[in-house]
């Protein structure tokens, strides 16, 4: 069960990746645009916070050749190790052959449909990306089609794990995981909903005021 941030957002990570077991952060070029910062120095800070954590970079290049040599950019920027995130395209299938042929990381990214998870896998890709929200926008049932992905990853024996990702709720976070999801990329936000609500809170405080009655402002290991 893996739990990456998708964040560019050097503050975020920082607390983050320390406070919750973090397997690493996944970027596109939308989320790297929110932070309206230099993209290597950002990459570069970013890589630094996360030490041996996953790093996921998109390409943008619009041929396979283009892309294939902002990955070799990527790489030696930020570490061969670096998840190159390519998108699920007939150019970036492509890509992702050449890349997993020299033994590069690849996440398959904008991922819709089983079809195109097949394809990925066919072509060796670590992780493919399905989108669960867009999905739902579109009337597709995100639950069958990542439940029918990992089903079609068992059948065949590939190695390719399901990182799902476009979350608008912890439901939705939680329905990936169920159907067998293996990593899912979430907002900061959307992580921080997970254990917070008013009555967890109402527990917890529960329990300070019985322990205060009993035992005063005292901690356990002062008794
Ligand atoms: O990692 C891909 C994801 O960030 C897309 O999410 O919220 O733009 O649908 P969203």
């Amino acid at each position: 069960m893996e739990i990456l941030l998708d964040t560019a957002n050097i503050e975020q990570i920082k607390k983050y990746v320390d406070l919750y077991e973090i397997t690493g952060v996944t970027s596109n070029p939308t989320i790297i645009s929110r932070e309206h910062a230099e993209f290597w120095p950002l990459l570069t800070e970013i890589k630094k916070i996360i030490g041996d954590r996953q790093l996921h970079v998109q390409v943008t290049g619009e041929t396979w050749e283009e892309m294939v040599k902002e990955a070799e950019c990527i790489q030696a920027k930020l570490g061969k190790e670096t998840y190159i995130k390519v998108p699920t395209t007939e150019q970036g299938i492509c890509a992702m052959k050449h890349l997993k042929a020299t033994g590069s990381h690849v996440t398959a990214t904008a991922v819709y449909t089983t079809q195109q998870a097949m394809m990925a896998a066919s072509v060796g890709a670590d992780y493919v990306a399905p989108y669960f929200n867009r999905m739902n926008n579109l009337n597709v049932d995100s639950r069958k089609v990542i439940g029918d992905m990992v089903q079609l990853f068992r059948i065949h024996n590939k190695p390719t794990k399901i990182l799902a990702a476009s979350f608008k709720n912890t439901e939705q976070v939680m329905d990936a995981f169920t159907v067998g999801a293996q990593a899912v990329t979430v907002s900061v936000d959307l992580l921080t909903t997970m254990v917070e609500n008013a009555i967890i809170d109402f527990a917890v405080e529960n329990f300070k005021k019985d322990w205060i009655k009993t035992y005063g402002d005292k901690k356990i290991y002062e008794l």
